[in-house]
């Protein structure tokens, strides 16, 4: 079992003009309802905001994954990608590039989103694009992923013990 963290960032939801339907999706997610989510907040498209939120939760150590979503994309506000690589140790462009090439046969509009994905501490962090449809179409691809990851990072895998999946 996992701790998660889902920030939604959204000047619209943090101003109380838009409820957080994206968030909603994410809370319902097969994966997530199999975990804990333990950290939760709505905050607006602000660089300094976005990162320092990320920094705190992944270096309080309670959360094993922050799923963003909001603020991938081309908009003059959207800085989610540049908030996350501000402050992750390592990048991880995996993530990024499936959720943008897997879904790409459901809509060419995956192109937009600039989604980054990394690691701080032993917290995976991933960036979602904003809506509820593309957080659902997204996490299909990634979620399959999702618990390897967080055993390597968390040192609970070695190379030898793959997926059951994946043994020859
Ligand atoms: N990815 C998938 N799979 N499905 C979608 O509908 N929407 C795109 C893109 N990624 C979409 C998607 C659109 S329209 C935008 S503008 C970008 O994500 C960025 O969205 P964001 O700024 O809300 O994060």
């Amino acid at each position: 079992m996992f701790n998660l963290g889902i920030l939604t960032i959204s000047d619209k939801g943090w101003q109380g003009q838009r409820y957080d339907k994206s968030g909603k999706v994410i809370k319902d997610s097969p994966f997530v309802l199999d975990n804990r989510v333990v950290k939760y907040e709505v905050v607006p498209d602000e660089v300094d905001i976005i990162a320092s939120k990320l920094s705190q939760w992944a270096d309080e150590g309670d959360v094993d994954i922050i799923l963003t979503t909001g603020g991938t994309g081309l908009g003059p506000r959207d800085v989610t990608p540049e908030a996350t690589l501000s402050i992750v140790d390592k990048v991880v462009p995996g993530f990024g590039e499936v959720m943008r090439a897997g879904t790409l046969k459901v809509t060419p509009l995956a192109i937009l989103s600039r989604a980054v994905a990394g690691v701080r501490g032993k917290c995976l962090i991933i960036n979602l694009p904003g809506s509820p449809k593309a957080v659902r179409e997204c996490l299909e691809v990634i979620l399959p992923v999702i618990p390897h990851a967080i055993e390597i990072i968390k040192g609970e895998v070695t190379e030898h013990t793959l997926p059951d999946t994946e043994r020859d």
